[in-house]
């Protein structure tokens, strides 16, 4: 797929992905409406919404082109919700201290810290609602050779795990505790920049692929795979994140520039330079194409979107 036709493509995905994710947002109603209006504030605000286009394409790699998308949406608005919670409190002045996102202000500079961080609890529980929801609704799947047969609880205990302290939340605490770095073992500090890469990025892009996989009827061993492959993605999106918070521009990326040195966060680029950040990212997607390959998948719209990211300006 050309680079135009592809980009094209991805357009048309995260639409579809946003469409999904509307059917399943709340009504702006009662003594709550203030708190529902921030979440949707924040949903609605754009996005790439890479991780629900990341999640659908795996579902249908492993269950077939025309397998049938309802058993896997609500998982994908499920894993939106979570991901923007998780920016709404990334950004809030306790946290980045940041006041533009997805082009436009931060949910608390609108609501107030208060209002927004009761908005990204709000998205954290709807999530799981939603999600549950569709596992008790959804149609029958076949086994899972993994901990349990059920599939829907498979992929509803990834999807837990990865958002929370063995995941997201973990990798969150380490980047503020790596806050004016006074780690005086270079290694130690790489470890902890690697854990943090690999968590507050990396976990929900990996759930995002596992959750699909699982739902579409892969093996406990494809499942891992999957893991792997959207590890390295992840680590990788963190990192060219990492180098556009400082090449980039604000209008472009729809969020502030130079965030990164205003909290003295330790980042990839901070430990080891620019060029080498650069070629991390490259050697990491095609590290994640090959797994990919090994699956089965080469050329399909997931290889392109590993490919993409390498280059992605935003
Ligand atoms: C931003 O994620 C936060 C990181 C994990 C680097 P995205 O770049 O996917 O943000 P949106 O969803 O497009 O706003
Ligand atoms: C945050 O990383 C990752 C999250 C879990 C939200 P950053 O703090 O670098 O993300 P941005 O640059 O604010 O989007
Ligand atoms: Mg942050
Ligand atoms: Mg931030
Ligand atoms: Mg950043």
């Amino acid at each position: 797929m050309g680079k135009d036709t592809f980009e094209e493509e991805l357009l048309e995905r995260a639409s579809r992905a946003e469409d999904i994710l509307k059917r399943y947002m709340p009504a702006k109603e009662g003594y709550a409406a203030t708190v529902i209006e921030a979440m949707n504030y924040s949903l609605l605000a754009g996005g790439k919404r890479l991780r629900p286009v990341m999640m659908l394409e795996s579902y249908k790699l492993f269950a077939g082109a025309d397998a049938d998308e309802s058993v896997v949406a609500p998982f994908a608005a499920a894993m939106e919700m979570v991901h923007t919670y998780s920016l709404v409190h990334d950004d809030l002045p306790a946290m980045d201290n940041d006041e533009y996102r997805r082009g436009r202000k931060t949910t608390h500079a609108v609501y107030g810290a208060g209002m927004a961080t009761l908005a990204g609890d709000g998205l954290l529980n709807l999530a799981f609602e939603t999600a549950i929801l569709g596992a008790s609704g959804g149609k029958e799947l076949t086994g899972f050779d993994g901990d349990t047969a059920n599939r829907y609880i498979a992929a509803l205990k990834v999807f837990a795990g990865k958002a929370g302290i063995y995941g997201m939340i973990g990798g969150q605490c380490a980047d503020i505790m790596a806050e004016n770095n006074s780690e005086s073992d270079n290694e130690k500090m790489k470890d902890i920049l690697h854990y943090i890469d690999e968590n507050k990025t990396g976990a929900l892009i990996e759930a995002s692929l596992m959750v699909g996989a699982i739902l579409g009827g892969a093996t406990k061993a494809q499942v891992d795979l999957m893991e792997k492959a959207g590890s390295c993605v992840g680590i990788a999106f963190q990192i060219q994140d990492d180098i556009l918070d400082i090449v980039s521009t604000s209008e472009e990326l729809g969020k502030p520039v130079g965030s990164d040195e205003k909290n003295n966060k330790t980042t990839y680029v901070s430990l080891y330079g620019m060029e080498q950040s650069k070629s991390r990212v490259k050697e990491l997607s095609k590290e994640a194409e090959d797994i990919l390959a090994g699956l089965g998948f080469e050329d399909s719209f997931l290889e392109g979107l590993f490919e993409y990211l390498i280059y992605r300006k935003k």
